[in-house]
């Protein structure tokens, strides 16, 4: 709150003077091997009192991870804060035991070793804390990074892509600093803006088109970002992909959690300084950052109204614009990739999601929210999807106030707003969807690839005092054997039978090898292999005594007991 005035101060240099501060552009890792240290340090935001902060391999915020699909990276997360804390990768396409979710904690002084392959398509997402009730503590402090896919059809298309160069990171996140210059997590006095940790931020632009990967990382603003001399820019991709084509727009609304690549011409731009604002003031009321972030004047929020970020139009940062690079990007491409969204008619079940306050009336704003009024209870397995499902969820909001849903595992497609088509940037692939108050939005997901009966995800408001005050819950995908099903040997072939080598056990896609047993004929147990559910498997009897032997297969909850004979 203190800088209040040192903001309406600097809001009235702002035009007169270059931004402050040179924009940090947070190092980039590339690589299979990715090693992340989380800890404690401090950052001078200001003169003085230095900020106690956390950060991954750093004081604040952490590198930008730059991985391609397809690769399979080894992950190394290290914890040397004094707290336990969990590392979500948001948007990543990945099983339960990786996610990172409040399932996975990571204890002072350990480290969790994750191990997946890139699935997801180009497009930019990110890592954070997420360790229940502490994610808004975590995030604020500081820990949040980009992460950069690439794959084959954005590496075809004509983008700006070096990095730090002309394609660049854009973390916007607000604050609250107490007199002591320390971060106040639980504040609606989130009056400092900053972008990658550097408040009144310039950037230094070549006079080309530039790409920008933009995450709202802030705990509870929704930006309503554009250029302040009202030019035009591109939405080239949306949280899971590119888009269809280039979006243009001079307005783009971004909410916690989202993320949106974006283009600039700056061509013929050099020696201008242009702004990125939000223009909070046409935000409608009943989102966090408009003039009242609920529906009507009757409902407060504590500490909200003073804050002068609300409902006005403010600088983000500042571009100055300088010479070309060689080999310059000068035009904005049309066609991006092909989005193929999935048909609604592919849906096996329609599950409602509706969101309410804890408790109705004016104070209503100040929380806590419930999902099916829930709230998150860890040991409670909200719905449990049975793999290869498609699902449409269907999400009303019955509070005052706007929350960006997110979801786990999925990228989705938003198939309605009341009804109707969602505008054309909210077209693509999503992990986050703002659902205004009195809004039903619709979405299609299809939970593939990872199952686990024991390991939720998650799907919350990523508001992140509403989701540290339970406004989340959990799913599992079980396990594809569908319960009371039995197999039967028609789903195992076993060949060839009698063996003198090896033989192959090969199971129906939909029924994997998880764990194969060998008796002998006697009953006795020989050994026990236990596979990461593989479709295939191959068991050497090559030392084997002649004879009959026993194997037992386990799929599921199932298990198929087969002889076999070897010479
Ligand atoms: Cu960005 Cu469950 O989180
Ligand atoms: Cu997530
Ligand atoms: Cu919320």
């Amino acid at each position: 709150m203190k800088n209040i005035v040192t903001l309406i101060i600097g809001v009235l240099l702002f035009h007169s003077t270059k931004g402050q501060n040179a924009l940090f552009i947070p190092d980039s890792l590339m690589g299979k091997e990715i090693n992340l240290t989380l800890q404690n340090g401090t950052h001078q935001f200001y003169s003085g009192q230095p900020t106690i902060t956390m950060g991954a391999n750093g004081n604040i915020l952490g590198p930008t991870l730059v991985l391609n699909q397809g690769d399979f990276i080894n992950f190394t997360v290290n914890n040397q804060l004094m707290n336990t804390t969990t590392i979500h990768w948001h948007g990543l396409h990945v099983a339960p035991e990786n996610d990172g979710g409040p399932h996975t904690p990571i204890l002072p002084n350990t480290t969790w070793s994750p191990s997946f392959t890139i699935m997801d398509k180009a497009a930019t997402y990110w890592y954070h804390p997420h360790l229940h009730h502490f994610t808004n503590e975590h995030v604020s402090k500081g820990i949040s990074g980009i992460i950069i896919v690439k794959d084959s059809i954005e590496a075809q298309l004509s983008l700006p892509r070096t990095y730090g160069i002309d394609d660049f990171p854009l973390v916007i996140q607000t604050k609250d600093f107490d007199v002591d210059n320390q971060i106040i997590v639980e504040s609606n006095a989130d009056d400092v803006v900053m972008v990658n940790a550097t408040i009144n931020p310039y950037l230094d632009v070549p006079s080309q088109v530039v790409r920008f990967r933009i995450l709202n990382g802030s705990s509870q603003r929704t930006f309503n970002l554009g250029l302040s001399n009202n030019q035009d820019f591109y939405q080239i991709a949306s949280d899971g992909g590119l888009l269809n084509s280039s979006f243009q727009t001079t307005r783009l609304l971004l909410a916690p959690g989202e993320r949106a690549e974006i283009l600039i011409d700056f061509v013929g731009m050099n020696g201008q300084t242009t702004y990125l604002k939000s223009y909070a003031s046409e935000l409608s009321n009943g989102i966090y950052g408009a003039t009242y972030p609920g529906m009507g004047q009757g409902l407060s929020m504590t500490g909200y109204n003073p804050n002068p970020l609300n409902g006005s139009d403010f600088d983000i940062m500042q571009f100055v614009v300088v010479p070309q690079t060689s080999n310059p990007i000068i035009t904005v491409p049309l066609n991006l990739a092909t989005v193929t969204p999935i048909p609604s008619n592919t849906s096996n079940i329609t599950r409602t999601l509706t969101f309410t306050p804890v408790t109705m009336g004016p104070d209503q704003l100040n929380g806590d929210f419930l999902i099916n009024n829930a709230s998150m209870d860890i040991n409670i397995i909200n719905y449990t999807i049975p793999f290869n499902n498609t699902e449409i969820w269907e999400l009303i909001n019955q509070s005052a106030i706007s929350h960006p849903f997110h979801i786990h595992d999925v990228q989705f497609y938003i198939l309605s707003r009341n009804g109707v088509a969602a505008p054309i940037n909210e077209q693509g692939r999503k992990d986050v969807v703002l659902v205004k108050p009195q809004e039903t939005v619709r979405f299609i997901a299809k939970f593939e690839d990872f199952y686990n009966d024991t390991l939720p995800y998650m799907y919350h408001c990523h508001l992140l005092p509403h989701e540290d005050g339970g406004m989340m819950g959990q799913f599992i995908v079980e396990n594809p054997v569908i319960t009371g099903y039995s197999l039967s040997d028609n789903d195992f072939t076993i060949h060839p039978n009698p063996t003198d080598g090896a033989i192959h056990i090969t199971s129906k896609k939909d029924f994997p090898i998880e764990k194969i047993e060998l008796f002998n004929a006697l009953g006795q147990l020989l050994q026990t292999n236990r596979l990461a559910d593989i479709q295939d498997y191959k068991l050497f009897t090559n030392n084997f005594q002649s004879g009959v032997f026993i194997i037992k297969i386990y799929s599921g909850k199932n298990i198929i007991t087969k002889n076999i004979i070897v010479h």
